[in-house]
């Protein structure tokens, strides 16, 4: 007899068979995270919890949502990378987390199997009142955006409207649904598609609740 649980080699394939595509080249993974990795991503947030800061736009107005960054800084008043923080109550940024990197190529191997040099992070904490405008990811390198090179998301905590639209603002968007443990992967054709959060639901993530107040937390994975 074989060893009964001697092999999990065919659970990368269920996960590749959940996936829906939304638009060529963007593609909703439903419940990609299992609850242990789940509490890992957590963790990021709680050991962090104090460098996360407000954004502000150029425009001076602050964002409705709090940030934390792995590998660069994003700063969103000119929406370029840096290596120290701007404005941020810690001015050290540190480097993408292993875990996160390896998530995100596991989310990505099937659809953009030629990208696995993920190095950056920009993490998201939303109350429930949070919201994001519809906006591109287009601060990466030339090359990165050229090669389609894709975004990798992870949520966790509170469900959320995710909204993605075209290549320009006003192009009609289709909403998708994002709950905790979801991975949603946008590159290729996709990869400078508008996208934007509308609403924060109300949780279905008990376990979650205690310490994000019923908000959520999403990390976008990238390449510089
Ligand atoms: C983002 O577009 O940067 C974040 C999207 C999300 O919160 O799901
Ligand atoms: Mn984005």
């Amino acid at each position: 007899l074989h060893p009964p649980f001697s092999s999990r080699s065919f659970s990368l394939f269920e996960e590749i068979m959940e996936s829906i595509q939304i638009f060529p080249g963007a593609f909703h993974y439903p419940g990609f995270l299992n609850i242990e990795q789940q509490e890992q991503l957590l963790d990021y947030y709680l050991s962090y919890q104090s460098d996360f800061y407000t954004p502000q736009l150029k425009n001076g107005s602050l964002m409705n949502l709090q940030t934390l960054c792995f590998g660069r800084h994003w700063n969103a008043s000119d929406n370029r990378y840096y290596s120290f923080g701007v404005n941020t109550p810690n001015s050290k940024i540190n480097p993408l987390p292993d875990l996160l990197q390896l998530l995100a190529t596991q989310a990505s191997e099937f659809h953009f199997p030629q990208f696995t040099n993920f190095d950056l992070g920009i993490v998201n904490y939303y109350t429930k009142y949070g919201r994001l405008g519809m906006h591109r990811d287009n601060a990466e390198t030339e090359e990165t955006l050229l090669s389609g090179h894709p975004v990798v998301s992870f949520s966790i905590g509170a469900a959320a409207e995710f909204r993605m639209g075209g290549k320009n603002y006003n192009d009609p968007v289709k909403n998708v649904i994002l709950n905790s443990g979801d991975a949603f992967v946008f590159g290729g054709a996709a990869r400078l598609r508008y996208h934007g959060i509308g609403k924060i639901l109300k949780s279905k993530s008990p376990p979650f609740d205690n310490f994000l107040h019923g908000g959520r937390l999403n990390f976008t994975i990238r390449k510089l």
